[in-house]
């Protein structure tokens, strides 16, 4: 496996980056997962813009331009083979003596760029079975609209999760509204309404899925209602499903231990699921 370190093609086992970086002391820096689809990158141009958006919250430069990166995904992709896999790309702030504000001289900000194969079947299976997902309190900070490295609290909860026999864990805000899922974006169908909550109020991550989904319901004969639901909402609605560039839609058949539904994935999940899967190649 090869990977891209700072300007460099480096095998994957010798890919490293100083213990200094503030990625590796502060968190201080953003990353995107794209979908990798019959050799292409999956909604490329949208994780480009997510990663400026989060890159310009946190004022950190571009590690180098916009094209001369897409240059550097597709290199990454094609080295290492993947026809069917994620492409990981991250960016911190850089190197630099630690303290807690930024250095005084602007250091390089850092671009790491890793390619790996995924196994499609494997995917598939479990949605065909459908997944389960545990809540838990939301206790992460105030600004997880920016796509940081900082996931702590998401690597607890998915910990969590895991050791419920669960795929994902569901973060629960204190109203007991229901905001995302540790790495991707939460759903509930009630009658022909598709519903999640607003992205505009920082509580979630704008997902790439989530905004490519919004776009096809229409055509899928599906209304879409934007706004917060409850765990007990979720456990009694027709559906539930998440979504996230590692794993589509993906449909949710237990909450907390109650089955969704008739206990199977619902039709408006596969539905979705086909059709994107189609939109990609
Ligand atoms: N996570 N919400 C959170 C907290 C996420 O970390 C992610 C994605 C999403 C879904 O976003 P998208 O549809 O753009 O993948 C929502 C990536 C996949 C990860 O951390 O691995």
């Amino acid at each position: 496996r090869i990977a891209y370190v700072n300007g460099r093609y480096v095998p994957h086992r010798d890919a490293t980056v100083h213990v200094e970086d503030r990625g590796y002391q502060f968190a201080d820096g953003v990353y995107e997962v794209c979908e990798v689809h019959a050799g292409k990158l999956v909604d490329e141009k949208r994780h480009l813009d997510r990663l400026d958006r989060s890159l310009r919250e946190l004022r950190i430069d571009w590690p180098l331009s916009r094209e001369a990166l897409r240059v550097v995904l597709r290199e990454v992709v094609q080295r290492n083979r993947v026809r069917d896999g994620l492409v990981y790309f991250q960016v911190t702030r850089g190197v630099a003596k630690r303290d807690h504000a930024f250095p005084k001289v602007p250091v390089r900000p850092s671009l790491v760029v890793t390619a790996r194969s995924s196994d499609p079947q494997a995917n598939d299976a479990a949605a065909e079975k459908g997944v389960a997902v545990v809540t838990c309190p939301d206790n992460r900070w105030s600004r997880v609209d920016i796509k940081t490295v900082g996931l702590l609290a998401n690597v607890l909860a998915r910990q969590a999760a895991v050791e419920a026999g669960a795929r994902e864990a569901w973060f629960v805000d204190r109203d007991g509204y229901v905001t995302e899922g540790a790495s991707s974006n939460a759903w509930i169908v009630t009658g022909d309404k598709v519903i999640t909550r607003p992205a505009d109020d920082n509580a979630i991550l704008r997902g790439v899925t989530r905004t490519t989904i919004i776009d096809m319901l229409a055509d899928h004969g599906l209304t879409l209602e934007e706004r917060a639901f409850t765990v007990e909402e979720a456990q009694k609605a027709r559906e539930a499903f998440m979504t996230a560039a590692t794993a589509i839609v993906m449909p949710i058949v237990r909450i907390d231990g109650v089955e969704v539904g008739d206990g199977k994935p619902g039709p408006v999940a596969l539905g979705l699921r086909r059709a994107l899967h189609s939109t990609a190649e």
